[in-house]
């Protein structure tokens, strides 16, 4: 079986320090042809600015090609049920997607968010779990209910100013948007910072946006690994206090998911959870982060955007240099051309 990056629970602590280290090396030394004559399928089907071009650089600057396709506009919708006579829109099923491109592509990369219909049907991951069932190269997950690139490229971030984060103290805060949109980045930002041992805090409003279960357990076990806390918090003051990296992402409501009209007038309360330069001022100097993209002056103002401790370019950029060591070890592990 091909080995995935699906999400990082899978890879330990040393696979993930390994994969940053080449980032770094990468980042100072870009241009390689270990992809040569490789190429990957990145399936999009949600849009994206950062993931679609910094794949399709990376892929290109290992000296390999991306084919980009977006089901059901450029490429035929698909059917992902198993078993299910297909009279729906789709012209073809994931069995035969995957296994056609497994004999064109060397990894298939994929982007596939929830429908936001039914979290217990959307946890379960559907979409990239097909592929990677049905598929026999490498699949990577360019976000779904997780999005373990954005993590490497944050958690690379986080190093660069913390070479040692075990122990300090990275806050997860909820943002107002007015949209619910995908918990698959807070997910992912609780996994990797307690992966790495940081002290972690999940700032929201009301109980109502408690991540999903297996995501806080994941952060609790991980911070007990390390003899690091884990707590949840709906005060914003305390929870700024002697932060020393604070994340920012607006998510949904688990209580309210599927029906967006409830929980638009729930959210419409907690537009004071904005990222400011007040709340910036409790912490310990902290450093601030958002993934991208992000709404001006509704997520976070413009002075903290423009501010010095600012380093969301510097993780968007990381996305780039990340990504391409993830690919050098799924595709290429035994390339030893980066340090030369
Ligand atoms: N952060 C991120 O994944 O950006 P895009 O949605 O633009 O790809």
């Amino acid at each position: 079986m091909p080995q995935h990056f699906i999400n990082t629970e899978d890879w330990s602590q040393q696979a993930l320090e390994d994969l940053l280290a080449t980032a770094t090396d990468l980042k100072n030394n870009p241009f390689h042809d270990a992809l040569k004559n490789k190429s990957v399928a990145l399936i999009f089907l949600n849009p994206s600015m950062r993931t679609r071009t910094s794949f399709e650089l990376g892929i290109q600057q290992l000296g390999g090609v991306a084919v980009v396709l977006q089901p059901g506009k450029d490429a035929w919708g698909i059917e992902f049920k198993p078993h299910t006579v297909m009279h729906g829109t789709a012209e073809e099923h994931i069995q035969e997607v995957a296994a056609v491109l497994s004999t064109y592509v060397d990894a298939i990369a994929v982007r596939a968010f929830p429908q936001f219909q039914d979290w217990q049907e959307d946890r379960l991951d559907q979409v990239i779990q097909s592929f990677a069932r049905y598929a026999s190269v490498p699949v990577i997950n360019m976000e779904t209910i997780v999005h373990p690139c954005q993590e490497l490229a944050l958690m690379m971030t986080i190093k660069n100013h913390f070479p040692e984060p075990k122990r300090k103290k990275f806050l997860l805060t909820w943002t107002y948007h007015p949209k619910p949109l995908n918990t698959a980045v807070a997910n992912s930002a609780l996994s990797i910072s307690s992966k790495f041992g940081m002290d972690v805090t999940l700032l929201c409003p009301t109980q109502d946006y408690l991540l999903d279960a297996h995501y806080m357990e994941l952060a609790k076990t991980n911070c007990d690994a390390h003899g690091a806390s884990f707590s949840i918090s709906h005060n914003i003051e305390s929870a700024y206090q002697d932060a020393d990296f604070v994340y920012a992402k607006s998510w949904g409501a688990l209580s309210h998911y599927g029906d967006p009209e409830a929980e638009f007038q729930l959210r419409q309360q907690y537009q004071h959870f904005i990222v400011n330069s007040h709340k910036m001022g409790l912490t310990h100097q902290a450093k601030f982060s958002h993934c991208l993209p992000l709404r001006r002056n509704i997520k976070a103002t413009d002075a903290v955007m423009d501010a010095d401790y600012c380093v969301a370019i510097e993780e968007a950029e990381n996305r780039l240099h990340t990504q391409k060591a993830m690919l050098l070890q799924l595709l290429a592990p035994n390339y030893t051309g980066v340090n030369s």
